[in-house]
């Protein structure tokens, strides 16, 4: 995997596993998910091989099929159905970046040039379109309840971006707006990541559920750090170009907190120009630099990674109908992970 995550007992992994022998499971069949995923994006077809392999040799951090491969383990994890799983998951990741990035306009994916930038728009989505395909192929071996919930998936994913672009309507709350975005274009598919895993491992019922809404929290938590990463990170470390959502003018929780706070009689001079250098032409790299800046040092910033760790903390405390053990353990110290990215 090309992008380093947190601490962790194994390399391989990039969450936190404490326990050698899960984390040696793990990795082992990570390994398994990674060799199938490379035969399931194969295609006779060059240049449909070239792009469709483009962001799966790329690299990336799992997190969703890992996840996966996890809740597994509350059941039996040697399960094969958990590998098919893990693939549908990371098919369908894999494909709505492609999406993704021809909607943002994003230069760089996993340390890479976007497929869009190598082959064009229409390629970067018809390659998108060609593995939701191949995920809907894989989830049709898992039986109908996969397929509707891979389906419903797909579909939230699609109302989340939906919603991004089109913005709340008239008199509607913009954060609460966002914060359902959130939900529907990221958490929905880690929720689904966690249930698939828990389903076909045999783990009971309370358990699926519990995982589910564990999964939904965290994934609001982890795209709150992305938009904290989107300002903070440098391209070495996350893979993609920072202030890409800035330049592009598509909403992230730091702006929106600022735009609410210059609406508010709380607001400072200062507040309103970063604001309104925010709103302005921010193709050139100075005018970029000068909004980042602007951004990396004010507290709307930190509101959001209080934000990203509150809803950590509610997704661990989902785990609490969990047995006790390494696989909770390890859940509730990957939702801690994934709010320490933003800090
Ligand atoms: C990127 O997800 C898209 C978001 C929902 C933020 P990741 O940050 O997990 O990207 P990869 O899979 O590691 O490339
Ligand atoms: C990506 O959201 C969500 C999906 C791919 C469905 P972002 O646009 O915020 O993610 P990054 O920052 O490009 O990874
Ligand atoms: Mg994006
Ligand atoms: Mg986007």
């Amino acid at each position: 995997m090309a992008h380093p995550g947190p601490a962790t007992s194994s390399p391989a992994l990039g969450i936190p596993v404490t326990d050698p022998a899960l984390a040696g499971r793990l990795a082992d069949r990570l390994d398994e998910v990674d060799t199938a995923l490379a035969e399931a994006v194969a295609s006779a077809d060059t240049l449909a091989d070239d792009a469709s392999r483009h962001l799966v040799s790329a690299g990336g951090k799992r997190f969703r099929p890992l996840l996966t491969l996890l809740t597994g383990e509350l059941g039996d994890g040697t399960r094969p159905e958990l590998i098919d799983a893990a693939v549908v998951v990371e098919l369908t990741q894999v494909a709505s970046l492609y999406h993704d990035d021809v909607m943002d306009s994003a230069p760089l994916r996993r340390g890479a040039p976007s497929a869009h930038t190598v082959w064009g728009n229409s390629v970067a989505i018809l390659v998108g379109d060609m593995l939701f395909a191949r995920a809907s192929a894989r989830v049709a071996t898992l039986g109908p309840e996969a397929v509707i919930l891979q389906s419903r998936t797909f579909e939230r994913m699609c109302m989340g971006q939906l919603h991004e672009t089109t913005g709340p309507r008239d008199g509607e709350d913009p954060v609460a707006h966002y914060l359902q975005v959130l939900s529907d274009k990221t958490a929905s598919l880690l929720a689904t990541s966690a249930r698939l895993g828990a389903m076909f491992g045999g783990a009971s019922p309370e358990v699926v559920e519990a995982v589910t809404e564990y999964g939904e929290k965290v994934g609001v938590a982890f795209q709150l750090a992305d938009d904290v990463l989107d300002v903070s990170s440098p391209s070495e470390s996350s893979g993609k170009t920072p202030g890409t959502d800035l330049r592009e003018h598509v909403p992230t929780m730091p702006v929106l907190l600022l735009r609410r706070r210059v609406a508010s009689p709380d607001a400072t001079a200062e507040d309103r120009e970063l604001l309104e250098l925010l709103d302005s032409d921010l193709t050139s790299d100075e005018a970029l630099g000068r909004a980042l800046a602007g951004l990396r040092g004010h507290e709307v910033l930190a509101e959001t990674r209080e934000l990203a760790t509150r809803w950590a903390g509610e997704a661990g405390a989902e785990l609490a109908p969990l047995p006790d053990g390494p696989v909770k353990e390890a859940l509730a110290s990957f939702a801690q992970a994934l709010a320490d990215r933003a800090v």
